[in-house]
């Protein structure tokens, strides 16, 4: 079966790479990829928002699985088309990508279904949203652009002043253009966040192994926001008990709202949660495969990723054997340009991905890459991610920076703290595990 996977990050690399390890796999495609792909695909010049290109192609080249990445095409209908097109598509329709396209929408769904969530409130008109700020004597408030934002439509804020300037840029400058039509004015919520990964035929619930990733650029979780700096698993702030809570109150009540609401679902329900002293609440619903998670989730797992996607894909995930995980740890440090999350330098010249794929349990995902006349040069702010899977966490951890130090840029940096937060902690609860 040929299998076309869609989007040209480090998550789909990672994806490529593990589905083309499957016997049922004849040929991987992947559009439009990135010279990572091309060692284990085949790219095919086709932008990820190119719905009808997409489904053409899947059509043309008789693709028996198409795997989405990125939420656009989702939010956009792609799986929507490529099922009336008869083509089986792991990832959700429009209906079902709502879930993260709307802040809004999703907040509805959350309160009708009485899942915990923070309080809120909705603005369709600037000057609303600021007469109500203005009255607010509780602080921090959370202000969110409805729409798709590249994670960058939220701000938290500690006072009126600076939550008025934030809906000015979200409301009436369009900061975020469209998105920010509508906003959400959320209760700020106190805890430690972390994020659960599912996957789901909108009837069973296959959740996969836990991992955190480090969303803020500087080391200690300081400065800006990225897409993500890094990644471990396993994590070991998720307890038994924790886990069974998200699982009650949070994923199952999910699903069932879905399906009360008739919105079919086969594609990853990726949710954000706030670990509050209440217990854990939703921040918010993603509906594809984190980045850099998914790099990391597809190291641990052992089983064939392709059976899984196609039983989420017919609705038969439940006669599907819960997949195996590899015990070590594993560490995934991303390799970012000078500059990331604000602008960058693109085209510089990477050298050193052999020696660095040598190191043992390495394994090198590409991002933001392109080649150049042959060279493979910089072509994103995430440049790389480079995993490495250990018998402890600080073995993971000194492979992929030995790795990291064994490639070569012009202004290429990373965070060193990657998977320390919680390393001592995983090593302690496994020991006594034994
Ligand atoms: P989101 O894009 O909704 O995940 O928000 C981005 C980040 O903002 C989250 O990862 C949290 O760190 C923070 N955040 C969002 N909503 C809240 C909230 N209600 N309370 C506290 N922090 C929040
Ligand atoms: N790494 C967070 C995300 O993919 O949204």
């Amino acid at each position: 079966m040929k299998v076309l996977v869609v989007g040209s990050g480090g998550r789909e690399h990672a994806l490529a790479w593990k589905i083309a390890q499957s016997p049922l796999v004849t040929e991987v495609l992947c559009a439009p990829g990135n010279p990572g792909t091309a060692q284990v695909a085949r790219n095919v010049a086709v932008p990820a928002g190119d719905v009808d290109g997409l489904v053409q192609l899947a059509q043309s080249e008789d693709v028996g699985l198409v795997v989405v990445g990125p939420e656009d095409p989702l939010c956009d209908g792609l799986g929507d088309r490529l099922r009336e097109a008869g083509i089986r598509c792991f990832g959700p329709g429009a209906k079902g990508a709502r879930l993260e396209g709307s802040k809004i929408e999703a907040k509805d769904l959350l309160e009708r279904h009485r899942i915990p969530t923070a309080g809120s409130k909705r603005f369709d008109h600037s000057g609303r949203a600021k007469g109500y700020l203005e009255s607010l004597t509780e602080w921090p408030q959370v202000i969110k652009a409805d729409g798709l934002a590249a994670g960058k439509g939220v701000a938290i804020c500690d006072d009126a002043d600076e939550a008025c300037a934030a809906v000015d840029a979200i409301m009436e400058e369009r900061r975020h253009g469209d998105a920010g039509a509508r906003i959400l004015v959320e209760e700020f919520m106190e805890g430690e966040e972390a994020s659960v990964f599912a996957i789901t035929d909108g009837e069973t619930l296959l959740i996969l192994e836990p991992v955190q990733d480090h969303k803020q650029v500087g080391e200690g979780d300081t400065g800006p926001n990225t897409g993500g700096m890094g990644v471990f698993s396993p994590v070991s702030l998720v307890s038994p008990r924790v886990h069974r809570q998200i699982e009650q109150r949070i994923l199952i009540p999910t699903v069932h709202a879905l399906r009360q609401e008739e919105i079919p679902y086969q594609g990853i329900l990726f949710v954000g949660l706030m670990l509050t002293d209440a217990g854990p609440r939703v921040v918010e619903y993603n509906v594809r495969f984190g980045d850099p998670e998914c790099q990391a989730l597809v190291r641990r797992l052992k089983s064939d990723l392709v059976p899984i996607l196609i039983a989420a894909a017919d609705g038969c995930l439940a006669d599907v054997e819960p997949p195996e995980w590899d015990r070590r740890p594993v560490v995934g440090v991303v390799a970012a340009a000078e500059g990331y999350p604000g602008s960058y330098r693109k085209g510089s010249p990477i050298s050193g991905l052999d020696e660095a794929a040598e190191v043992p349990g390495v394994e090198v995902f590409h991002a933001g890459t392109s080649e150049r006349a042959g060279e493979v040069v910089t072509s994103g702010g995430r440049v790389l991610c480079i995993t490495a899977l250990g018998e402890t966490m600080d073995e993971a951890r000194d492979r992929a920076y030995e790795a990291f130090d064994a490639i070569q840029w012009d202004g290429k940096f990373c965070r060193r703290d990657i998977g320390r937060r919680r390393a001592r902690a995983v090593e302690l609860e496994g020991a006594t595990e034994e």
